[in-house]
C-alpha cells in the first residue's frame, strides 16, 4: 500500500516537470504605440489563464524585449505582473537595431536580474536572443519590407553577451534560443548560430506561405513540414514552436483565407495536436487588435475589454479520444464544405409542396478546373463519397454527435475532376431534407459550393 502512494506521488511530480509550456505572445505596446504597463501585462496574463475551453493551461507569456516600450532600458514592467500572476516567461532581447541598442537590453536584464532577483528567475523558462532577425535579411525578408535584421556572426555575439551576463546570477542555466523561420534554420550558412543555442524557437504561419498550396485544408501538413525541417536542422536541440497561428480576418494570402472559421480548424489540427505532442507552444495571439486594427489580425479575442469580450472562436481541444468530443464541435461556415476522414458536410436543400410525387435526382458535380471559371475547391487526396439522407434536416447548432441517423442512399467510389454523378434517384419529398457527406476511401476535398459551372452537391427534380 505505502508503495503505491509513493508511485502515485513520484508520477504525479514528474508529469507536472515535464508539462509543455503555453502560451501567447506579448507585445511591449498597443496599436496606437501606448506602452503597456504592469496592470496591462497582469490583465493580459490573467485573461490568457481563464480563456474558455482551455483549463487555465495558456500560464507562459512570451516576450519580445527586456525594455519597458518608451525608456532607453528599464526592465520591461511585463516582469512584475508576472511575478504577481505567477505567470512563466520566455524573455527576448530584441536584436535587429545595433550593437548600441543591444546593450540597452542587456543592461535592463541585469537591472531586473538584480531589481527582482530568486523571484525573477523562478518565472523565467528561457531566454530568447532575437526575433526573426535571420528571416529579415534573406531576400524574402528584404522583398517584403520585414526591416532590419541582424548577421549570424552579431547574433552569435549577442547570445555570448547574454550568456556572459548571466552567468553567476539567478538566472545562470537558463536555457538561452533564437526565434525564427524555419527557413533561416535550414540555411547552411546559419549552422554556427544554431551551435551556440540551448533551443530553437521557430514562426510558423502556412497562411503566409504563398508560395505553397496553402489552404486551411493543407496548413496542418504545411506547419508540420516546416516544424520537422527544424528539427532536422537542429543539431540536437529542443525546437519550440514560438509563433504560430491562423488569422480570424485579412486579405486572401494565395488560397489561405482568413477566417474565425479557418482559425478555429489550425487551432484544433495545430495548436490541439503540439499540445497533445506535449511541444512547447506559444500562439499568436490572444488579442491584437487593442486600440487599432491590425491586417490581417490573428486574436483570439478581438479589441475590447479582455475580461469581457468573448473569444472568436472555440479555444477548447478534442479529448485524446478525438472523435467524441470533436463531434461536440459546430465548424461549418455555410459557405465552404470540408470533406474529409475526420470531416463531414451536411447539406439542406428545399423542395416545394408542387414537387410532391416528382422524381429527383441527387447528383454530384465536379467541373474541370479553367481558366475561364471560378472553380473553387481542391482535392487534397482522392476518394470517394457516401451521401446519407438525415431523419432530420441540419440547424445552425447540429454536429456530428446530434446529426442523428440516416440512410445511405448513395456512393460514388472514386470522385474525378470534370465528371457529373448520380448520386440517387428519389421521390421528391417537399420541405427540407438534410444530406449529409461522408469521406470515402481517405477523400480529403475542400469546395465552395457554387452554381456555374455547377460544383457539390444539388437535387435536381424532372419535370
Ligand atoms: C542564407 O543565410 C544568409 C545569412 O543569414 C543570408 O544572407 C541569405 O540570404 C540566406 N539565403 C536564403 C536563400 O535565404
Ligand atoms: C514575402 O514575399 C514572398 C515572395 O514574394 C511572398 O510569397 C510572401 O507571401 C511574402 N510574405 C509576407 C509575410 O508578406
Ligand atoms: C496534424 O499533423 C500532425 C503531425 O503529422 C498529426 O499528428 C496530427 O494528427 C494532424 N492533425 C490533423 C487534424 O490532421
Ligand atoms: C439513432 O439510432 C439509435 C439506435 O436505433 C438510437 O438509439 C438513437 O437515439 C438515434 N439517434 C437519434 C438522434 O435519433
Amino acid at each position: 500500500m505505502h508503495l503505491t502512494s509513493t508511485l502515485g506521488a513520484t508520477a504525479l511530480l514528474a508529469a507536472t516537470a515535464n508539462a509543455a509550456l503555453r502560451g501567447f505572445n506579448y507585445g511591449a505596446f498597443f496599436n496606437n504605440q501606448a506602452p503597456k504597463q504592469q496592470a496591462d501585462f497582469e490583465y493580459e496574463f490573467n485573461a490568457a489563464k481563464q480563456l474558455p475551453g482551455t483549463n487555465g493551461a495558456f500560464t507562459a507569456a512570451r516576450l519580445y524585449t527586456m525594455i519597458q516600450h518608451g525608456t532607453i532600458n528599464s526592465p520591461i514592467s511585463a516582469i512584475q505582473a508576472a511575478i504577481n500572476t505567477n505567470t512563466q516567461l520566455l524573455l527576448g532581447l530584441w536584436a535587429s537595431v545595433d550593437d548600441a541598442t543591444f546593450q540597452n537590453e542587456i543592461s535592463a536584464l541585469k537591472t531586473a536580474i538584480s531589481q527582482y532577483g530568486q523571484a525573477f528567475a523562478d518565472h523565467v523558462v528561457g531566454i530568447s536572443v532575437g526575433s526573426e532577425d535571420l528571416y529579415r535579411i534573406t531576400p524574402t525578408g528584404i522583398e517584403n519590407h520585414s526591416g532590419v535584421g541582424a548577421q549570424p556572426d552579431q547574433l552569435i555575439r549577442y547570445i555570448q553577451q547574454t550568456r556572459a551576463a548571466i552567468q553567476n546570477t539567478p538566472l545562470a542555466g537558463k536555457p538561452i534560443g533564437h526565434v525564427d523561420t524555419w527557413t533561416a534554420y535550414v540555411n547552411g550558412t546559419n549552422a554556427g548560430v544554431i551551435s551556440n543555442l540551448d533551443f530553437l524557437g521557430v514562426d510558423g504561419y502556412p497562411y503566409f506561405q504563398t508560395t505553397m498550396a496553402n489552404s486551411i485544408e493543407n496548413a496542418n501538413q504545411t506547419f508540420y513540414d516546416s516544424y520537422q525541417a527544424t528539427v532536422n536542422s537542429a543539431q540536437g536541440k529542443p525546437v519550440w514552436v514560438t509563433e504560430t497561428g491562423w488569422p480570424v480576418s485579412g486579405p486572401q494570402q494565395n488560397q489561405a483565407v482568413a477566417s474565425p472559421d479557418n482559425a478555429r480548424i489550425y487551432w484544433e489540427d495545430v495548436a490541439c495536436s503540439l499540445m497533445a505532442k506535449d511541444i512547447n507552444l506559444f500562439y499568436y495571439t490572444l488579442q491584437d487588435a487593442q486600440w487599432g486594427q491590425p491586417e490581417p489580425s490573428f486574436g483570439i479575442k478581438p479589441a475590447g475589454d479582455l475580461a469581457q469580450v468573448q473569444p472568436l472562436f472555440d479555444t477548447s481541444c478534442p479529448q485524446r479520444d478525438k472523435c467524441s468530443s470533436a463531434e461536440q464541435h459546430v465548424i461549418g461556415s455555410s459557405y465552404s464544405a470540408l470533406i474529409s476522414p475526420t470531416r463531414s458536410t451536411i447539406f439542406n436543400f428545399y423542395l416545394s409542396p408542387s414537387d410532391d410525387g416528382k422524381i429527383c435526382y441527387l447528383v454530384f458535380m465536379l467541373p474541370n478546373q479553367s481558366p475561364e471559371f471560378w472553380t473553387p475547391y481542391q482535392i487534397t487526396s482522392p476518394g470517394g463519397i457516401n451521401v446519407i439522407q438525415l431523419d432530420s434536416p441540419a440547424t445552425v447548432t447540429t454536429n456530428a454527435r446530434i446529426a442523428g441517423n440516416g440512410t445511405l442512399v448513395g456512393t460514388v467510389p472514386q470522385l474525378n475532376k470534370g465528371q457529373f454523378y448520380k448520386v440517387a434517384t428519389l421521390p421528391c419529398q417537399s420541405g427540407t431534407i438534410g444530406y449529409k457527406v461522408d469521406s470515402l476511401d481517405g477523400l480529403n476535398m475542400q469546395f465552395f459550393q457554387v452554381n456555374a459551372p455547377p460544383l457539390g452537391l444539388f437535387v435536381m427534380v424532372s419535370d
